[in-house]
Formats: structure tokens, sequence, C-alpha cells
């Protein structure tokens, strides 16, 4: 590993004078909130901390050190983290918040938690939990360590997620600074990762029988490494390695271009699955937002991959109760859903939050009027995915099977290309691939009956 270039600070005083607890086997668990990009943060630190000697705990209770990957993205999500970790430190164990909402809150979570670690400082963590757990202390360490470095770690790492499907991180932070979001503020500037590195790291998770990449970022679409652009990325990747399927996520409308829409078509691994935040269909709700594209722009983009291939799958997250937001704009989101006829959709009521250029602007309606306006969308969303459910209906479909359904656990459950869920008739194990035919939708579920197997 290399070595960091400046030390972190401690920003408490009675941090310093740490010592090292040797031969003690510490066990520790991991509870993640927040977004995928959390979800690979806390598989590489899992890694890191085995690496070190200490255990995983199959549950909270047993563990010595209760590790809290938080997330601040709305007021909820922050809640949700800072009370998981005030539960477990109130029965007395050792509890440490890493993560977004730990980079952006610091000392305020010392109520909760032994020691505070932000997104920057993460290879530090092995030894500030064994001085942590020996000598009683608290610590907080939020600020930038000059590196990120868990290169070492990420290209060497066992997959933890499922045996067949993992996530890898190909760019970090964002400069969008689009007007509601904090995610700039909390994860810090864009980077992107050599596309060398990328590419070992999915080379080992190959060899470790993994068959299906999904690669993260923010905006994957601005990814940049030395000349190297995201189509160049995914095309290299399609190149050097024999992955089953290889997704990405987030994709910004603005930056989703030509090329990268054509490499995903002429490739045979990358997925027709495109997930393109909306967020408002108002043109002038969008500018307010900072988005940097139009209610037409995003159509024409629809179009542009539903013409290239019309079974293309296209989700979205919707935001509603944006500051300003009128009826008229609103009625733009519901046309905007019901044109490009989404398979998906994630739906959120706008919140405050701190450093964001929406903070500051004057909220028009109330907690009620929002909430009936996410009804509405989830109402219109909801006919229009069933619309496009029913062309499913006597279709045959390629699944990776992901293990039993929910509901019924003689059943099993599968991902189509564009990455919807179907239920399958019959148990399958994690990791295989079948072909099924969809004979009913239930709800909005597509239930299929296997016609063959592919391995
Ligand atoms: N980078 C992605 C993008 O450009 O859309 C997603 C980022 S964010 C982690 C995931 C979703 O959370 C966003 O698409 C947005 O809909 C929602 N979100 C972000 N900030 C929000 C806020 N202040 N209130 C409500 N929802 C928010
Ligand atoms: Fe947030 Fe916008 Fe960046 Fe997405 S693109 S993370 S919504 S600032
Ligand atoms: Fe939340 Fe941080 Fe992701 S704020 S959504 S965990 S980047």
């Amino acid at each position: 590993m290399q070595v960091l270039a400046t030390v972190c600070a401690f920003s408490l005083d009675y941090c310093t004078d740490f010592q090292y607890i040797e031969g003690l086997t510490m066990k520790f668990f991991i509870r993640t909130f927040g977004c995928q990009m959390n979800v690979y943060d806390s598989e590489l630190i899992s890694e890191l901390l085995l690496k070190e000697g200490l255990k995983e705990a199959p549950s909270p209770g047993e563990a010595d050190v209760i590790l809290v990957n938080t997330c601040t993205v709305r007021q909820k999500a922050e809640e949700r983290g800072h009370e998981y970790a005030r539960f477990w430190k109130k029965r007395g164990k050792k509890v440490v918040m890493l993560g977004c909402l730990a980079q952006q809150e610091k000392e305020r979570l010392m109520d909760a938690a032994d020691l505070v670690i932000g997104t920057r400082s993460y290879t530090l963590l092995p030894k500030t939990i064994r001085e942590l757990l020996g000598k009683r202390r608290k610590a907080v360490l939020t600020e930038d360590s000059g590196l990120i470095d868990l290169t070492e770690i990420s290209l060497s790492r066992s997959p933890r997620l499922s045996g067949f499907s993992e996530f890898v991180t190909i760019m970090r932070g964002c400069d969008n600074f689009c007007s509601y979001c904090i995610v700039p503020y909390v994860r810090g500037r864009e980077t992107s990762r050599p596309p060398e590195m990328i590419i070992s790291e999915i080379k080992n998770l190959e060899s470790r029988g993994i068959i299906e990449v999904t690669l993260l970022g923010q905006n994957v679409n601005s990814y940049f490494y030395k000349g190297t652009d995201f189509a160049e990325l995914l095309d290299m990747i399609d190149r050097n390695t024999s992955l089953y399927r290889l997704r990405f996520t987030t994709s910004h409308p603005r930056d989703m271009s030509y090329k990268t829409v054509k490499t995903i078509m002429n490739s045979r691994r990358i997925t027709h699955w495109f997930h393109l935040p909306l967020q408002a269909g108002s043109t002038r709700v969008l500018r307010l937002m900072r988005r940097g594209y139009t209610k037409e722009e995003y159509l024409d983009l629809v179009e542009t991959i539903r013409k290239l291939d019309p079974e293309a799958s296209i989700t979205t997250d919707i935001m509603v109760g944006f500051p300003g937001e009128e009826e008229v704009d609103f009625l733009e989101t519901l046309d905007v859903v019901e044109k490009a006829g989404f398979d998906h959709a994630y739906t959120f009521v706008f919140t405050k939050r701190p450093h964001t250029a929406a903070f500051y602007l004057k909220e028009t309606l109330s907690p009620g009027e929002k909430g009936k306006r996410l009804r509405r969308l989830i109402d219109c969303l909801n006919k229009t995915i069933w619309h496009r459910r029913q062309r499913m209906l006597g279709r045959v479909y390629e699944l990776l099977i992901e293990g039993p359904s929910r509901k019924n656990k003689r059943l099993s459950k599968g991902r189509t290309d564009g990455n919807i869920t179907v239920v399958v008739t019959r148990e399958l194990k994690p990791g295989m691939r079948v072909l099924a035919k969809v004979r009913e939708i239930k709800g909005l579920t597509p239930i299929a009956d296997v016609v063959e197997m592919l391995e």
C-alpha cells in the first residue's frame, strides 16, 4: 500500500498518545446506509479490516465494534444512520461512524460514536480502531488525508456481495453541484481511476467467479482519465474481460454522448439498461436545479436510445416539491413520465440539505402538498410501467438468477439484461443463467417459466 502523503489531523486533542493493543481478536460488524458507493466502500473496508487480523461478526450483537457507513442525501437517510449508531452505543458497543454523514457532521455525531471517520480517511481505520478499543478514547477523523488509497485492497479483494455480481467504482466525487444535492460537499471533487486499475480489479473478480460487474460513479458519463473517456473505458473493459454482463450507474442525461450509446449498442456484454435520473420534467425547474438539460433534450435522448433498441430499459429518479415547483411544472413531470415510458423509477420528496444552493430557496409547498404530488407521480409511473411490462408477456428473456423470491422461497428471482426483476417458477441456484418465458404480470412483476438452462 502507498504511504499516505499527509497525515490526517485528529481534530480533538484527547486523541493523541495512542497505543496498539496487540493480540486481540476483535470482531467488527458493518451496517451500510445509502447508495452503491457506500456498499462498495463497506466491502473494501471489511477487506481491509480482515487483512489486519480483525474478524467479522455475523450480527451486531456479537461485535466488539460496529461500523455505521452513513448517508446524508436526504434528511431521513441521515436520521436512520444516526439512530442506528445511537441504538448500539446505548447498549455499550464501540461505534464508528463512517461515510457521508460522518464527513459532513463530524463532532455532532460524537453522542452516538467513539470514532467519526470521513470518506477520505479510511486507510487509517485499522490502526484507529485498535487504538480506540484499547484506550477507550474518542476521535474525529474527517480531514482529507490526501489519498483515498484502498487501491491495493481493491485489486486483490474477494467478492463479498454475492458469488457472481460485484460493484467496481470507476470515479469518486462529483463536480456538478446540482442545487439540491449534498454529494459534492461530502464526497469531494470528481476523480477518475486509471482504466488499467479498473480492468485489473475486474479481472481479479472474474478469476474469483464474478460474471456481472456494475461500474459506479455519481456521473459515469463524465469519466475521463488522461485522454480516455467513458465510451472508451467501456470498450476497453469489453475487449479485455470476459464478463457475462457489464452494467454502469449513474448516468447524467446531459453527459450521455451518442458515442457512449453506440458503444453500448455494439457490445454483447454491456447491458441495455440506462439509468437516467430525470429529477423534474419542467425546464424551468430543471434550470433551478442546475441540471443542464431541458425537457426536450431529455426526451430526445430517450428517443435516440429507443430508436436504436426499442427494448432498451430506461429507469430514472424523480423528485417532487422542489422550491418553486408549481402545478404546471409538476404536470410537465407527469408528461415526461408518460412520453418516456420508464421501466422503473425511484421517487423522492425534496428535502433541504445544508451547504446546497437550494437550502436558501423559499419552500413553497407544505409537507401534505408534497405528499399528494408524490402519490400522483407514483400512480402515473405505475400506469406507464404496467404498459411496459405488458410488452414482456409471451417473450423469452435471458435471466441471471439472484436467489429465492422474497415472497415464496420455492420460486426464484432473476434479472433481465435491462435490470428488471423477474420471478421464475422453480428453485434455481444464484448465479445460474436461464432462458425463461413470461407467462403473466402480477402487479408489476413478470412471472416466467424456464425454457432452457444456459449452464
Ligand atoms: N448522481 C445521480 C444523479 O445525478 O442523479 C444521483 C445522486 S443522488 C445520490 C440519488 C438521488 O437522490 C438523486 O437522483 C435525487 O433524485 C435524490 N436526491 C438528491 N438530493 C435530494 C434532496 N435534497 N431531496 C430529495 N431527493 C434528493
Ligand atoms: Fe448530486 Fe447532481 Fe452530482 Fe448527482 S450529478 S451526485 S444529483 S450533484
Ligand atoms: Fe448517500 Fe453519500 Fe451515496 S450521501 S446517496 S451514501 S454518495
